[in-house]
């Protein structure tokens, strides 16, 4: 496996693959690896002939109150778990190669970006849409995989990508949990053992909604989750378009989307719901 620090050995390791035709999937990441992240590798690896993923902890999508300065590292265990997965090139840039200091050009993808995740993180997506759109550019993928785990960031990326006319497909795979239902997440290593436990509400809410949303009752499913996470912080639990953030449609797939804080760690989880008597 190639490891690059710089833009151009992206480019420079990427040359021969892209004269010869072999296609390229792209795995950007934030580092701290789990098997959410090693799904993403192996649906690249199983899609792609080349495998490219980045470690990067973006500081433009973090607010100045948020867990930039703490979010977990862990270059070299995430360097040996992705030679073992077949990656073919790992970009692990410095903040000053990703933001040289003259940088002054930010892309805001209108709309979606703006509720839920949005409104409570007042210019996250800004920042994921900018480091997305600058990671698109110097690899130059045929497909870039995401998880459905941040479901807003697909609804927010797809957008940009369509409306850039940007040539990548980006592919959505499925979230993967733990046994107990908690969606892996690397902020899952700030949960204390007793969090540890809480955290599974958040599922479970999700879960229990899932029959109210069913049958178009989105107000009863905000309800329903709301109790079952009773005691805890919620930011937001509710119903939207998967596609646009805004309000769900009857009769069409609806998401349910949640935000809690279990002691002061911020998860979120969501759950894809088709409507009663669809066909599958
Ligand atoms: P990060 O949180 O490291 O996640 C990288 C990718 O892994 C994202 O596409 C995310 O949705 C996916 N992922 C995380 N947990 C998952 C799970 N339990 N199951 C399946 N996929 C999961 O998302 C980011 O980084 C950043 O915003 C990034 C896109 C890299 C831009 O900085």
């Amino acid at each position: 496996m190639k490891i690059a620090r710089r833009r151009g050995e992206v480019r420079t390791a990427l040359e021969e693959a892209r004269r010869s035709g072999r296609s390229i999937g792209f795995v950007p990441t934030m580092g701290a690896l789990h098997d959410g992240h090693l799904s993403l590798v192996r649906a690249a690896r199983a899609g792609c002939d080349v495998v490219v993923l980045s470690v990067f902890v973006n500081p433009l999508q973090f607010g100045p109150e948020e867990d930039f300065d703490v979010y977990p590292r862990a270059e070299s265990r995430d360097l040996a778990l992705l030679e073992a997965e077949g990656v073919d090139l790992a970009f692990a840039p410095e903040v000053e190669e990703m933001y040289p200091h003259e940088a002054s050009t930010t892309v805001s993808v209108g709309r979606v970006s703006e509720s839920f995740e949005g409104a409570h993180r007042p210019g996250h997506f800004d920042g994921v849409a900018t480091v997305c759109a600058k990671l698109f550019n110097i690899v130059a993928p045929d497909r870039a995989y995401f998880g459905q785990k941040d479901a807003q960031q697909v609804a927010v990326l797809k957008r940009m990508v369509r409306d850039l006319d940007l040539t990548l497909e980006i592919v959505v795979c499925p979230t993967v949990r733990a046994p107990d239902g908690l969606a892996l997440s690397s902020r899952n290593a700030y949960l204390s053992t007793e969090d540890r436990g809480r955290a599974t509400a958040l599922y479970r809410a999700l879960q229990a909604g899932a029959t109210d949303a069913a049958a178009a009752d989105f107000e009863g499913a905000e309800r329903t989750m709301r109790a079952v996470l009773e005691g805890i912080e919620v930011d937001y639990a509710g119903c939207v378009d998967p596609d646009t953030f805004g309000a769900p449609r009857r009769g069409a797939p609806v998401l349910l989307v949640v935000a809690a804080y279990i002691g002061s760690t911020r998860l979120i989880d969501n759950l894809m719901v088709e409507p009663a008597g669809a066909p599958g």
